[in-house]
Parts: C-alpha cells; structure tokens; sequence
C-alpha cells in the first residue's frame, strides 16, 4: 500500500478539541439520526482496511493506529488517495458485505442512525463488477438490519474526476442491474477536476430511470448548485456551503426547500466549507437563512468523527440543542428517498426516540474576556 496516510511535516492538526460535557454527551448519543451524506469507502475502520489488505497479499506501509492522517489532509486530493487505497483492498463480495455490515452496526445504529442512505462508489474499486459490489453490499444491509433494526438504501456515486461517457456506461449499468435497494445517484471525487456540466447526460438517464439526483458541491461557486438544480435536475446538494453566497440562490433554495447534506467535522478540517477554524459559520449561516440542513458525518473514521460526534460538535459550536439538532434528523426524513410510507414509519420511530430524550441545559454564558473555547 503506497498511499500517504501519515502526518507529514508542515501539515499542522486541524481537528478542534471539543469540550466535554457529560449532558451533552447524552444528549447527542440518544438522538435519532438520519444519514444521508455518509461513503461507504470512507466508513471502513482502519482495524478493517488493515485486515482486509493482509487478505489480498497488500502491505500496508502503516498499522491502523495511523491509517488515517484524519488531523492533518494537505488538501482534497491528498484525503482522495488514501481513499482509493481504501477502496483498492475491498474486492470480493465478502469484503462488500463485512465493510457495509461494520458500518451500519457499529457506524450506524450504535449511534442511533436509524436510516441511512450509503454513498456507493462503484469507480473506487476498479475490476469488479457492479453485480458483484452489489451482491455484497445488498447481503450487508439485509443482516444489518436483521441485528439492529437500522434501514438503509444506496446512492450510486459517479466519479467525477473521470469522463462523462464514463458516468452514462455506469448509469446504464445501474439501470441495467435496477434493484430496489438503488434509489439515487451522486456525483463525488473533487469538485476542482469535474464541474457539473460534464455530467447532464449521465444525470439525465438517471431522471428519466427515475432514480433520485444529488452531487457534491463543496468547493465550487453558488454557480455549480444552479447547475445541479436547472441542468443536473438534482432534488438534493451535498455540502452546498457557497449557497450563501449568493442571496438570490439562497432566496430560491429556501422557498423550493431543497435539502442540503452538510458535514461539519470533514468541512472544517478540509476547509471545503470556506471556514476551517472550527466556527461552522457557514452552517449556523445556512440554518438561520431557513435552509434545509441535514448533518451527517461523510467519511467517519478518516476524518476522527462518527455520527454522534458531529452532532456533538454543532452543539458546543453553535449552542443548538434537542429541538435544534433534533431538526436536522426531520429535514433528512423529508429529504430521503424512502416512500411515503417509509418516512412515515421513519418518522413515527423518531419522535419516539426524540420524545424519550432529555434536553441539555444550555451552555452558561461565556467569559468574554476568555478565548472562545473550540
Ligand atoms: N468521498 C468521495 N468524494 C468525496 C468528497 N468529495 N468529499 C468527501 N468524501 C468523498
Ligand atoms: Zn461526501
């Protein structure tokens, strides 16, 4: 394995400690959660990834305990490598079901997700076929949900890196191999190497399959999320931060009520959220213009995070509290791509689950002569 997973000189932490507090703690674990913004690549442990190369005959240049240089990625590109490594080493269709099954027991339900659409990317492991990804990864949800009740789906995620002819032969392939458990498509791999455009034909076969669309708009300009809505016809945006830059679009996406899936720990450590200093301004910005944020955690445990600990960090970040963070959960149930009878099971589950949990007391007020904690 030749990937550079390791701290490497000059690259500072960009993790923020957050404080700790035992209600809050309690108050984020217990919460119902709605995933929609979560790679399947990017959710493996290093324990995982570290065993499954020893299988394939692959050396890791590290151990697990420094797989992930989560603190510190130089940039995109460096966190999209790592990634491709990850991919490389999960290969059969034993592999696909112990990843998807590990990251929805242990990266999912016992963090209360009671519902999570995976982001599958069939590019990042090159040579295998699509019906085999999805053998193993179909077998993963089915015993997921036999042993901890958690439901899930998949959004089938193109390569944007790669051409747009490549995009139209896997939409076909999804279309070819429709099974019911793909309800969606995405666009993801750096934004700076693949605008938007590219991919009209790709998305339009998927509209015309009636799949839903999402795709990742991190880095680009306000200009990118109009081409995902008018020309892409994506019902959802993944990150979408630089919405707010422009008043007129975010006047639009808050009276069409299109959902964004945001990611703080990942967007503050990879500075894609334009912040980068544990702030989360562009958040708190989206959720008081009336936009439809949903928080998940994106790649978990290579950015140092899980689904509760984004929760977590929001709540001492931007002082939300249950009815605050228990919103994101019901804007992701009306985002999903479940039926209406789906959602309204999903919903019913988590009211229950909100109903039983007890507020945090709110932070005391702050010492302004004090650093403002991170
Ligand atoms: N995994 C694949 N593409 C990604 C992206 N653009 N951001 C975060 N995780 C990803
Ligand atoms: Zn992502």
């Amino acid at each position: 394995m030749t990937a550079p997973t390791g701290r490497l000189p000059g690259h500072p932490p960009r993790s923020r400690p957050v404080p700790t507090d035992p209600a809050v703690d309690a108050l984020v674990a217990a919460l119902p959660k709605v995933s929609l913004h979560c790679h399947l690549i990017g959710a493996v442990s290093p324990q995982t990834v570290v065993e499954l190369a020893a299988k394939h005959g692959v050396r890791p240049e590290r151990g697990a305990a420094d797989l992930y240089d989560h603190d510190s990625y130089e940039d995109l590109g460096e966190f999209l490598r790592v990634l491709d490594v990850v991919g490389s080493v999960i290969r059969d269709v034993e592999d696909f079901h112990r990843v998807t099954y590990e990251s929805l027991t242990a990266g999912g339900a016992d963090h209360n997700v009671v519902y999570r659409e995976i982001q599958l990317s069939p590019p990042g492991h090159p040579g295998v076929p699509y019906p085999r990804i999805l053998e193993g990864v179909v077998a993963g949800l089915r015993d997921a949900r036999a042993d901890t009740g958690i439901e899930a789906r998949l959004v089938i995620g193109i390569n944007r890196e790669r051409s747009g002819a490549e995009a139209v032969e896997l939409v076909e392939q999804v279309v070819e191999h429709r099974i019911d458990e793909v309800v969606g498509i995405g666009l993801d791999y750096a934004e700076v190497n693949g605008p938007p455009g590219r991919f009209v034909e790709a998305y339009q076969l998927a509209g015309r399959a009636g799949l839903g669309r999402t795709a990742h708009s991190e880095s680009g300009p306000p200009g990118h999320i109009r081409t995902l809505l008018d020309e892409l016809g994506c019902s959802r945006v993944d990150h979408g931060y630089h919405v707010v830059d422009d008043p007129e679009l975010t006047a639009r996406c808050v009276a069409e009520g299109v959902p964004f899936n945001c990611t703080p720990v990942s967007s503050d450590i990879g500075r894609y959220s334009g912040s980068g200093d544990g702030t989360h301004a562009r958040i708190r910005q989206m959720v008081d213009a009336g936009l439809r944020v949903t928080i998940d955690s994106d790649d978990p445990p290579m950015f140092g995070t899980d689904p509760t600990h984004d929760l977590r960090v929001l709540a001492h970040a931007l002082g939300y509290r249950r009815d605050e963070l228990a919103s994101f959960t019901w804007n992701a149930i009306d985002a999903c791509w479940l039926d209406e009878t789906g959602k309204a099971s999903l919903r019913a589950r988590a009211e229950a689950m909100v109903a039983a949990t007890p507020d945090a007391p709110p932070p005391p007020p702050s010492d302004p002569t004090e650093e403002t904690p991170r």
